[in-house]
């Protein structure tokens, strides 16, 4: 796979995608959405691929938000449309088959706190710098932003964070549970790739119902949703890979799940 604005790499089961515009802080242009939209939809369907890091180049930032430049002279259908492309990027991240973990250095702003936001797991290192500063530039976070946020995080502090535009620490994200891992500068790699190779040695089978689960519980009334998981864990039940992942524990070796 070879793509104008991503970066991608291998290691064993982990496939690591870097957003590559470090001169723009990575900053979320329609090429981006568009490589990135099809790198999933291509990940979506490697066997090989069991986890995803999602990442920026540089030093200085995951993402800083949709690209200013780009925007300045748009009209706002085509605003719209853009926005429409964006949500339906995170849609896929949600929906990924494989769990997909952001690892954020610097700046994750706007669309950059929304990408994070869409991954499984969000890791990030200390010096992190968080918010949605869209209303400094007379608009709002309207790629599904302040939907996102919302179910995340709560709306009292989501509708702060919004109207203010103010950035935030990474200590205060993960407070916030707007990340899930906080580590050292240092140690972000390191704990990166510890995470993506833990979920990578579990069953794809579960791994997929379970993300299929936890959006089902998100998007669908109460009884539906556990109905949904229901149906969700007779189909992890029934494969090979809980059978294998049970007999392993038994036999005292560690499992081998092909995803079966
Ligand atoms: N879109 C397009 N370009 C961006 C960008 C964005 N969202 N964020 C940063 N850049 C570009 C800058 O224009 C600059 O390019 P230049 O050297 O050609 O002028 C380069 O990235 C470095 O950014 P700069 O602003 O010089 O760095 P800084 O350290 O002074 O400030 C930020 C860093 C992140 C605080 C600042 O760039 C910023 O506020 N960016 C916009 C964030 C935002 O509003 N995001 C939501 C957009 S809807």
């Amino acid at each position: 796979m070879r793509y104008d604005t991503l970066a991608i790499s291998r290691d064993g089961a982990v496939t690591t995608v870097t957003i590559d515009r470090p001169e723009a802080l990575n900053a979320l242009n329609r090429q981006v959405f568009t490589d990135l939209a099809d790198c999933f939809d291509r990940l979506a369907v490697d066997p090989d691929t069991r986890a995803i890091v999602l990442r920026g180049a540089g030093e200085r930032a995951f993402v800083a938000g949709a690209d200013i430049k780009e925007m300045v002279d748009m009209s706002a259908a085509a605003a719209v449309a853009r926005s429409w492309q964006g949500m339906l990027l995170y849609d896929r991240i949600r929906h990924q088959p494989q769990p997909v973990i952001a690892s954020v250095q610097g700046y994750a702003l706007g669309g950059g706190m929304l990408l994070a936001m869409a991954c499984d797991i969000r890791v990030a290192a200390d010096s992190a710098e968080f918010g949605y500063p869209e209303i400094r530039l007379g608009i709002f976070p309207g790629t599904g932003g302040t939907v996102l946020i919302d179910r995340l995080i709560g709306p009292g502090t989501a509708r702060a964070i919004s109207l203010t535009g103010e950035r935030f620490p990474a200590e205060r994200a993960y407070q916030l549970g707007i990340v899930t891992h906080l580590v050292a500068d240092e140690a972000l790699a390191a704990e990166t790739g510890r995470l993506a190779e833990l979920v990578a040695g579990y069953s794809p089978v579960a791994l997929r119902e379970l993300k299929a689960v936890l959006n089902a519980s998100l998007e669908l009334d109460f009884e539906t949703a556990r109905r949904t998981e229901l149906a969700a864990y007779g189909r992890t039940f029934a494969s090979a890979d809980r059978v294998e992942g049970m007999r392993a524990f038994i036999d005292k070796r560690p499992p081998r799940f092909e995803g079966l």
